[in-house]
């Protein structure tokens, strides 16, 4: 009910095998791939190359967060470079509804991704379409960011306009995700967690980080009714 996944971006990319499949053997559900292309967002990160590197170390979905302008462009590379869910920002997809059809086409799972200023009803019109919406609680770019309270309100409304349509898409949110902001989110109605800094960087290791948020999750959704 609860999934964490963790996002490589805070690993030792100098030893990446290595610290996926430790996250791996510490209960990762999914794999959060942060991919930056420096105009989207401020920052660079990696591309298909490394994603098919990474690919042949675990087989716990891959969720690639495309954080690209023009993403239509490379969807083919990350598919076939082994992405499981797919991930693209609607702030950059005129057509959306077209994009995120690309990426089932293409056997995958189409994610859309809002920026915290990105209202839902953008979303409002394809939810039939996709596996998963990302709420994103900080401004995408970097990890280790303070995570933006009025995230909550967001999980919570979205939430709402899922069920009030009859269906079952899963709310994830990334940023600032830790045992200390977790449980909020959760009772809103998200359920699967993106967490980087607070995974990688945890004082007493990985698996201690994730079963902490699980259970901090778990308690808050039990308490939400
Ligand atoms: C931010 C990325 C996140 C990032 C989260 O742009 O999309 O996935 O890795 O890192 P933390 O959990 O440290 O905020
Ligand atoms: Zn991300």
């Amino acid at each position: 009910m609860v999934k964490i996944a963790p996002s490589i971006l805070s690993s030792d990319f100098s030893r990446l095998a290595e610290e996926i499949q430790a996250v791996v053997e510490a209960g990762a559900d999914l794999l959060h791939v942060d991919v930056m292309d420096g105009h989207f967002v401020p920052n660079l990160t990696f591309g298909p190359p490394v994603i098919k590197a990474i690919r042949k170390v675990t087989d716990v979905p891959f969720d690639v967060h495309l954080m690209i302008d023009n993403p239509d462009q490379y969807l083919e590379d990350y598919a076939q470079a082994g992405a499981d869910y797919i991930g693209v920002h609607v702030e950059v997809c005129p057509h959306l509804n077209r994009t995120l059809t690309r990426i089932a086409e293409l056997g995958k799972k189409p994610v859309a991704v809002l920026n915290p200023h990105t209202p839902l009803c953008s979303i409002e019109n394809v939810l039939d379409l996709i596996s998963m919406v990302l709420v994103m609680s900080v401004n995408p770019g970097f990890g280790g960011q303070k995570f933006i309270p009025s995230s909550v309100d967001k999980v919570a409304e979205l939430h709402a306009m899922i069920s009030r349509r009859g269906l079952d898409v899963p709310i994830q949110v990334d940023g600032g995700i830790q045992a200390d902001t977790i449980g909020q989110v959760a009772a809103a109605g998200a359920r699967v967690f993106v967490s980087g800094s607070g995974v990688f960087g945890h004082a007493s290791g990985y698996k201690a980080a994730m079963d902490e948020m699980r259970e901090r999750a778990r308690e808050y959704v039990r308490h939400s009714g």
